[in-house]
């Protein structure tokens, strides 16, 4: 397949690990659509990607609401006249344990990370697997599937449920040319993260480099991940170089995780 024009959808893309994928993948000279819930930022965000491809549109949605969800899918189809490359991204669940994460807290990440994924990941597949172009479908998620961290329990167990989706819909897709493949990050300067260390800046006056460093410990090459590196990663999986990867997980985290897989 010529990648050079691919037709490519990366949600929640106007910030953080999102934008940097449709950066990436927009100066392999993607057609881009991005969404997130700002048009303000969708515009900012578009207007960086259209110095690096021919085309790229935001669209306002909101991935926790379902019509939204149905409305981008719909959308980009008719801006890009089809699509070959899904990519599933999304913003934060809230923080909490089981004695503290409300019902809403649940209600709102089962629709925003898992639902939202199910819904456009179906509405994908069905369209690549009636092409002979097969396609491809990358999935977000965090090393928190491999290790149940306290704190981003309602993150993890949505995560978990993504990867399993991930495994059936390659195993579904079985002949296609369509690939399904998820990317689990430790991590990264971006979003949540990057607000943790100006937070620890700020309150224990520490600085950038002190403030990243307790954030990354434990981990081996002794710092977090810059969003281009995650970026590289996604771009080598949706190419045709990794044509032989398929349903399987990729943690990038500078060796932090403690599972061997
Ligand atoms: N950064 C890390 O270290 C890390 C590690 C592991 C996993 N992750 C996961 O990777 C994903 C991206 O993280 P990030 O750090 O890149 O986040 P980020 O910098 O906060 O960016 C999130 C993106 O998603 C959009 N978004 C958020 N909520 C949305 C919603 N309800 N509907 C539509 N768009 C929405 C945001 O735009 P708007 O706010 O304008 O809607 C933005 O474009 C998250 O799911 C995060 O949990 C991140």
């Amino acid at each position: 397949m010529d990648r050079s024009s691919r037709k490519v959808l990366v949600t929640g893309g106007s910030r953080g690990l999102g934008f940097a994928i449709a950066k990436r993948l927009s100066e392999d000279g993607a057609q881009v659509v991005i969404c997130g819930r700002d048009q303000s930022k969708l515009d900012l965000a578009v207007a960086e990607l259209l110095s690096r491809s021919a085309f790229a549109h935001g669209i306002v949605a909101d991935l926790s609401r379902r019509a939204d969800v149905d409305m981008l899918f719909d959308r980009t189809l008719e801006l890009l006249g089809g699509l070959d490359c899904l990519i599933v991204n999304s913003g934060h669940a809230p923080y909490g344990t089981i004695e503290t994460l409300s019902d809403r807290d649940w209600d709102q990440s089962y629709e925003m990370l898992l639902m939202s994924a199910v819904r456009l990941s179906r509405a994908a597949a069905r369209l690549m697997k009636a092409s002979d172009l097969g396609g491809d479908i990358v999935y977000l998620t965090t090393t928190g599937v491999h290790e149940a961290t306290d704190h981003r329990l309602v993150s993890n167990v949505m995560r978990a449920g993504i990867a399993i989706v991930a495994k059936h819909l390659a195993d579904s897709l079985s002949g296609s040319g369509v690939r399904v493949n998820v990317v689990a990050p430790g991590y990264f300067d971006t979003g949540r993260v990057r607000r943790r260390i100006e937070d620890l800046m700020v309150n224990e006056g520490l600085d950038r480099p002190s403030a990243t460093g307790r954030v990354a410990t434990a981990n081996p090459l002794g710092r977090i991940g810059a969003a281009d590196e995650l970026a590289e990663l996604v771009a080598f999986i949706v190419g045709d170089r990794a044509r032989y990867l398929n349903g399987t997980t990729i943690t990038i985290d500078g060796g932090s995780s403690r599972l061997v897989t």
